[in-house]
């Protein structure tokens, strides 16, 4: 079934207003003057999503955030609503990203709750599941995506409202990779674990992206891949021609 693919930067904690604003109004020049055939995501710090997203409003740059809380308001110091979001003109929000599974301790039951917050808000969840380093060596690859997909997928999950991200924890931002084959197992694994929670057909629609040291060099053999409908970019999404080159692969 074919899918559009989704080409998705994810800053992390990098930008200031100018640097962030000329990257964002870069790539929107670049896809209004020749629009590739992909979906094109920024998702910047939360201080500046609302300038990005004014930045880049009316071009087909999507813009999303890199976490939400499971509540829409409240005393919750320093944490950002699902709904804040989209207030600002976001699309899209990560959530359960590794690096917030480490740092702040969210458990999958978090980010269930979380991308059901995002859902509510209207927002596109993308979901991030992925091993590390020790799991792989020690052959648990696919028991944890598993267990990690089963208990962050929040009732209600589609494949209009969900994108699945697989980033194997101890490739980011290490310019390690798996093999092809094992990409393409990870995500058929997932495919055929959405097939068994949402349906076939759903299942046929739902994105699943890879992420981890995705550059330039490697993109197009990740997204040639069967089951790989797009990209979660890091270190790459910082750098315009990085990032457009990454997506003109897809
Ligand atoms: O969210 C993006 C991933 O963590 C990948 O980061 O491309 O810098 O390895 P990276």
């Amino acid at each position: 079934m074919a899918r559009r693919p989704l080409i998705a930067g994810n800053w992390k904690m990098n930008g200031l207003k100018a640097d962030g604003e000329a990257l964002a109004k870069a790539l929107a020049a670049k896809l209004k003057a020749s629009p590739p055939a992909v979906d094109m995501l920024v998702c910047p710090p939360a201080t500046l999503v609302d300038r990005v997203a004014q930045a880049v409003a009316g071009s087909a740059l999507a813009v999303g955030g890199q976490d939400c809380h499971a509540e829409k308001s409240g005393a919750h110091t320093g944490d950002v609503a699902a709904v804040m979001l989209k207030d600002l003109g976001a699309s899209h929000v990560i959530v359960g990203h590794s690096e917030r599974r480490a740092d702040h301790g969210e458990t999958s039951a978090d980010v269930r709750a979380k991308a059901a917050a995002a859902h509510a808000a209207g927002l596109v969840a993308i979901i991030c599941l992925g091993e590390t380093e020790a799991e792989r060596d020690g052959g648990r690859t696919l028991a944890v995506v598993e267990s990690q997909f089963a208990e962050s997928l929040p009732e209600g999950a589609s494949p209009d409202n969900t994108v699945i991200a697989y980033e194997p924890v101890w490739a980011i931002g290490t310019g390690r990779t798996p093999t092809l084959a094992e990409v393409a197992e990870v995500h058929r694994t997932i495919r055929d674990l959405a097939a068994k929670a949402l349906g076939k057909d759903a299942a046929g629609r739902l994105r699943i992206l890879y992420g981890g040291s995705m550059k330039p060099s490697n993109a197009k053999e990740l997204l040639a891949l069967e089951d790989v409908d797009g990209g979660l970019i890091g270190g790459a999404s910082l750098k315009v021609e990085d990032f457009w080159a990454i997506a003109q692969s897809a």
